[in-house]
């Protein structure tokens, strides 16, 4: 008889034990933004509910805010570090391709030797985190799973885009999901359209930008830094169109309906976006809605879990409370799930 491998187990279900975010002390109102681009307060404002956002310090790095945004949702959580059992680390903007940022974030927080790895997923990076720490837990990989979401996507906006300038921020988020008794994290609804590619990337690959000017760009062309560009409107309608069929998908598939929500915390990309969203999943009027981008700007995976932190820490939504999340972003990719929140 041909042997069997022993079977894995793992816990019945998952949810969020703990969340915890970090923003950076140095605050951008959109007067200093008015400084690079020929724009107002009023125009940001409107257009995209940004009042300020926060960018990072030289000390504040990818590393330092997610250590910190994960020891609170650790502390939250009420577990020992040690416990973990896998650290997850969605960003784009950590600038150093090798090693994985995730190694030294998992030691720093004394996770042991728990599998820790970088995840590429843009604005659904947070949603794609916790849909493989679910996978993780229930499938009996590790007990705790940490995913970090964090961004520094000022080291990557070129001040001088009218259309970028003004949107990106940077800050991380954190969450530990665990075992549960019961089921708290739906189903996540998620995907890509390659296709579309194009409509949200950096401006040129690393290899581009700094090959030998005469190899390449022709003799004294100046190496030019890269920054994320996008087609505003393009992203603009396919979020409002395309993404609230996700979010509906993935409160159908939670067997949840609108009503039934504590709270709605979508991806920060744009208020405008944000506020076509509520009005065509027809969200009633007293489900709250996370307006972070207000304060916080578009902080792409780390958006998310700084709207949970901040819904919580305000009371505008509590403990237990179903919240639909949903991000989506460059790649295109998206991640929707409805979730109980810690
Ligand atoms: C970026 C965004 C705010 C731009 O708004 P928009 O209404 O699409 O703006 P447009 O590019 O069509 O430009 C409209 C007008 O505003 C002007 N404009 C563009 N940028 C401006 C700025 N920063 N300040 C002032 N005016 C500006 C344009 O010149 C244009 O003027 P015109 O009508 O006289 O020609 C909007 O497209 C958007 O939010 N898209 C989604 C982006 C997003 O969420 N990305 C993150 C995804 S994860």
């Amino acid at each position: 008889m041909s042997p069997t491998i022993k079977p894995v187990t793992g816990a019945r279900f998952s949810r969020i034990h703990g969340v915890g975010g970090y923003r950076p002390t140095r605050v951008i109102p959109n007067s200093e933004v008015l400084n690079w681009i020929d724009s107002s307060d009023e125009w940001i404002r409107t257009r995209s509910g940004i009042a300020e956002r926060r960018w990072a310090g030289p000390e504040e790095t990818v590393a330092e805010m997610s250590v910190q945004a994960a020891g609170k949702a650790i502390a939250m959580a009420g577990i020992r570090p040690e416990q973990i059992g896998g650290v997850i680390v969605a960003t784009v903007s950590h600038l150093k391709q090798t090693p994985a940022i995730a190694t030294e974030i998992a030691q720093r927080l004394g996770c042991g030797t728990a599998p820790a790895f970088d995840i590429s997923a843009a604005c659904a990076g947070f949603g794609y985190g916790l849909g493989l720490a679910d996978g993780m837990v229930r499938g009996g990989s590790a007990e705790y799973v940490l995913v970090i979401g964090v961004e520094r996507l000022s080291d990557l906006t070129d001040v001088t885009d009218r259309s970028t300038a003004f949107i990106f921020g940077d800050g991380a988020g954190a969450a530990v999901v665990g075992p549960s008794e019961t089921p708290g994290i739906g189903k996540v609804v998620w995907g890509s359209d390659g296709s579309q590619a194009e409509v949200i990337s950096q401006t040129q690959a690393w290899d581009t930008a700094f090959a030998k000017p005469d190899a390449v760009n022709g003799a004294g062309e100046e190496t030019k830094w890269p920054a994320l560009r996008m087609e505003g409107q393009t992203v603009f309608r396919w979020a409002v169109y395309d993404m609230a069929k996700v979010a509906e998908q993935a409160l159908e598939a939670a067997g949840i309906t609108a009503d039934q929500l504590g709270a709605f915390i979508p991806h920060q990309a744009n208020m405008r976006i944000i506020d076509a969203m509520v009005k065509k999943l027809d969200l009633p009027p007293n489900v709250p809605v996370a307006r972070d981008i207000a304060e916080t700007g578009n902080t792409s995976a780390a958006s998310i879990p700084l709207a949970m932190e901040r819904m919580l820490e305000r009371g505008e939504a509590k403990s237990g409370d179903l919240a639909l999340i949903i991000g989506f972003g460059a790649g295109l990719v998206y991640a929707a799930a409805v979730v109980t929140l810690p």
